[in-house]
C-alpha cells in the first residue's frame, strides 16, 4: 500500500482473535486480518490500495465496495507472503475468488472486519481451506433463522451444551459457511446448511458431519473438524479439510 486507505482502521498479521485456540488448524497457513469502517470509504481507496475494482463491484453499494476492498487488502498480504505480490484476485462467475494455481485460500468479512487465510498446496496434504467471521445472531432472529441453519437434532444437541443457544447457532452457521468455502472448489455446486450437521460442539472445536454424499470422496457420514474462537459478539471459524493438526 503506497498511500493511506481511508476506510482501513488497522491491518494485522494473524487472525483477529482466538490465536491460541485456532493455532492447530492454522499452522502453517498465512493469515491476515483488518478492521475497516465503510463510513470512511471512498472510491479513491482502490487505487490507493493498488486493488482493481471489478465492474460488478463498482456498481454495488458503498458497504459492498468497502467490504470487497477490505477482503482484497488482507488477501493481498497473504498472497505476498506466499510469493504472489500484486496478484489480481478476481471473483469467478460463482463469486469464489480465483486463487493462483498453487494457492488454497479463503476470505471472509462482516461489517467491520475482514480476514484471509492461505497456503501453497505442496506445504501440506490439504484439500480445502475455509474461514468465516460472523457477528452473533441474537434475540428473535435466532427463532426466525434456526430452521434454515440447523436440524432438529442439532437443536437438541445445543440444549445439552454449556453455551447459549444464540452462540451455538452462530457457530453452526459460521462453521457451515467455512465448510462451504473449503469444499466448493471440489464440489463445484451449491449445497445446503441442512446437508451438514454439527455432531459435537466442544471447547474451540466443532465436528461437522455430512448428511448427504457431496462427491464419492465426500460421502454421507464423513466427519470434518472445524476450529473456532468467540470473543464478545464475534465468532471466527477455520477449517482445513484433510489436515491432521
Ligand atoms: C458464499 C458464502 C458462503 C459466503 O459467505 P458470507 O457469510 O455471505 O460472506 P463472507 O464474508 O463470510 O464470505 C464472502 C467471501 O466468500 C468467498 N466466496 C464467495 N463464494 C464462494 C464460493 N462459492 N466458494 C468459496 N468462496 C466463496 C468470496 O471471497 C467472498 O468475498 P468477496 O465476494 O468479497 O470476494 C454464502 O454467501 C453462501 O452462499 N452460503 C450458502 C451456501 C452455504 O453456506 N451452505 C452451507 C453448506 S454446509
Amino acid at each position: 500500500m503506497n498511500h493511506p486507505v481511508s476506510c482501513i482502521v488497522s491491518l494485522d498479521e494473524g487472525p483477529p482473535f482466538g490465536q491460541a485456540e485456532l493455532l492447530d488448524v492454522l499452522i502453517p497457513a498465512r493469515v491476515w486480518s483488518c478492521r475497516f469502517d465503510t463510513a470512511l470509504y471512498q472510491d479513491a481507496d482502490y487505487p490507493a490500495a493498488g486493488v482493481a475494482l471489478p465492474p460488478a463491484i463498482a456498481g454495488s453499494s458503498i458497504k459492498r465496495r468497502g467490504e470487497y476492498l477490505a477482503g482484497r487488502i488482507v488477501a493481498d498480504r497473504v498472497l505476498r507472503d506466499l510469493g504472489y505480490p500484486h496478484f489480481d484476485l478476481l471473483p469467478g462467475a460463482d463469486r469464489a475468488p480465483a486463487w493462483p494455481g498453487e494457492v488454497q485460500g479463503a476470505l471472509s468479512h462482516h461489517t467491520s472486519r475482514a480476514v484471509c487465510i492461505g497456503w501453497r498446496r505442496p506445504q501440506r496434504d490439504v484439500t480445502g481451506l475455509g474461514i468465516d467471521i460472523e457477528t452473533l445472531i441474537s434475540g428473535p432472529r435466532t427463532l426466525e433463522l434456526w430452521p434454515g441453519i440447523i436440524t432438529a437434532q442439532e437443536h437438541a444437541l445445543f440444549a445439552t451444551v454449556d453455551l447459549p443457544f444464540a452462540a451455538c447457532l452462530t457457530l453452526a452457521f459460521s462453521a457451515k459457511e467455512s465448510l462451504f468455502k473449503a469444499l466448493y472448489p471440489t464440489v463445484q455446486r451449491y449445497f445446503d446448511f441442512l446437508d451438514v450437521q454439527v455432531a459435537r460442539l466442544g471447547d474451540n472445536r466443532i465436528t461437522l458431519e455430512l448428511l448427504v454424499e457431496l462427491t464419492p470422496q465426500l460421502p454421507a457420514g464423513m466427519q470434518l473438524e472445524c476450529g473456532y474462537a468467540m470473543v464478545g459478539d464475534e465468532v471466527l471459524t477455520v477449517l482445513a479439510i484433510g489436515s491432521k493438526p
